[in-house]
């Protein structure tokens, strides 16, 4: 298993590449079982979770393939997905592959609308709480279909097909919104989403679904209506650039100092953080090529947030924001609203020195941390990286244990630091 080493107090400046959006480019692929024709991706960022589920995907039938190799690139290092799901020759979804990425239980909404069965492996729990699917399998009953559970699988029916109907959410969810949207599309007749979730991944989603041929008005609004076709065609489209690593990078940048431009990033996608990031005293800049973010000298000032769906403040950079208010000059208060047991990064952080208090949802971060470099675990995405954060700016080593939550969704994260003057680096363990 590799691990991260870092040396904290050097100043990031020069420019970061940023990808695709990973919580894009999994429903996007997803999306090809939809249609019998080619989806090619383009923009796709290089993650272990986008190679699981091309794996997942090839279980079902899909036919897919990278292309797009830059120089100096190996061969397989492709940011081109092209997936031809002409014939689906298996609709189970099977515990061993679910278990691995919950993100692949979405398989579920486009298998039963196109081969009017599916049986997909419960996701089961994960690092950062419960997280149900409860309203995920409302969706498609409320689409006509039959779902039972049985041995821990979904086992889902419509053997006439979807029908349109009105889908109200009573809680705002991704994944629910995206599994709304891929039944609607071959459903028979009119839906209507209610309460949708608004975010940019979702209306990456739409964009491309009619690109496919699909009929939908609303996305990126809380009121998505689509009238159901028959069919999908094949269609090319570019994944949108990730906002959570650019918010990432942003925040890397405040905690360190210095002057970075994320490349391609889009100011819009993430406003809420830079909005935040502002208070703290960091300069932001939007410009035609992407964000310019910037902090020469002047200290941080705490700011309270609390996480929300989009355009509220989003929880995947909940952990970023922490690590980066450990410098500011008082204390500063932050609710995770969205996840229960969104804090595993607490316990880490305050490994490295880090003075924070837990009361339910609501963290109560000291600032002013005398951040010392010390060994420390990864345990999920998002925290995982706020130990990058903290490390960049405290004296001395840290070495970042379990580094595969990181490689899930951030792509070349040490290149990208260290061109810009971190001094990181990926130890591989024998
Ligand atoms: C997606 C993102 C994840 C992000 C999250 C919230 C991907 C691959 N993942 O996750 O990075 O942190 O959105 O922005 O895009 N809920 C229910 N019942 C359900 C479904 C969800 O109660 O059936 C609850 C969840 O427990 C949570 C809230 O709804 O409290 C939001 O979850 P949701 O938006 O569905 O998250 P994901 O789609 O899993």
């Amino acid at each position: 298993m590799d691990r991260i080493r870092i040396v904290g107090g050097q100043k990031l400046n020069g420019s970061i590449a940023i990808s695709g959006a990973k919580n894009a480019a999994l429903p996007l692929m997803i999306a090809s079982l939809l249609s019998r024709d080619t989806l090619t991706l383009h923009g796709v960022p290089r993650l272990s979770d986008v190679r699981l589920l091309m794996r997942i995907l090839g279980n079902h039938g899909v036919d897919a393939a990278i292309s797009g190799k830059r120089a100096g690139q190996a061969f397989d290092n492709g940011d081109t997905i092209t997936l031809s799901a002409r014939d689906i020759v298996d609709t189970t979804a099977p515990y061993e592959l679910v278990a691995k990425m919950r993100a692949s239980f979405w398989v579920l909404a486009p298998l039963v609308a196109r081969m009017g069965e599916a049986r997909v492996s419960l996701p089961g729990g994960c690092a950062i709480g419960t997280r149900p699917v409860d309203l995920l399998l409302m969706a498609l009953e409320r689409l006509g279909t039959q779902i039972e559970i049985d041995a821990g699988y979904v086992v889902a029916k419509a053997p006439k097909g979807l029908i349109g109907n009105r889908i109200h959410f009573p809680k705002v969810t991704v994944g629910g919104t995206h599994t709304a949207l891929m039944g609607a599309v071959l459903a028979r007749g009119e839906s209507v989403i209610e309460n949708a979730a608004r975010e940019p991944e979702i209306t990456d989603l739409a964009d491309c679904l009619i690109k496919m041929g699909a009929k939908i008005e609303g996305a990126g609004t809380s009121t998505i209506r689509v009238e159901g076709v028959t069919s999908l065609t094949g269609a090319h489209h570019t994944v949108l650039p990730d906002r959570i690593e650019a918010g990432t990078y942003a925040m890397a940048v405040a905690m360190a100092g210095g002057d970075v431009l994320l490349e391609h990033a889009r100011a819009d996608l993430f406003q809420s953080a830079l909005d935040s990031l502002t208070a703290s005293g960091a300069e932001i800049i939007a410009t035609n090529e992407g964000v310019r973010v910037k902090r020469n000298g002047a200290g941080l000032r705490p700011v309270h947030v609390t996480t929300e769906p989009f355009p509220g403040f989003p929880t995947d950079l909940q952990a970023q924001f922490m690590a980066l208010m450990l410098k500011a000059n008082g204390t500063s208060h932050i609710r995770e609203t969205i996840f229960e047991n969104r804090f595993m990064h607490v316990q880490e952080l305050a490994r490295l020195g880090a003075k924070i208090k837990l009361d339910g949802d609501l963290a109560i971060v000291e600032g002013n941390a005398a951040l010392k470099g010390a060994p420390v675990m990864a345990t999920d995405l998002r925290a995982s990286v706020s130990l990058v954060i903290a490390a960049l700016a405290a004296e001395g080593e840290t070495m970042i244990h379990r580094v595969y939550h990181l490689d899930r969704g951030f792509e070349a994260l040490e290149q990208k630091l260290g061109r810009c003057g971190a001094e990181i680096e990926r130890v591989s363990e024998r």
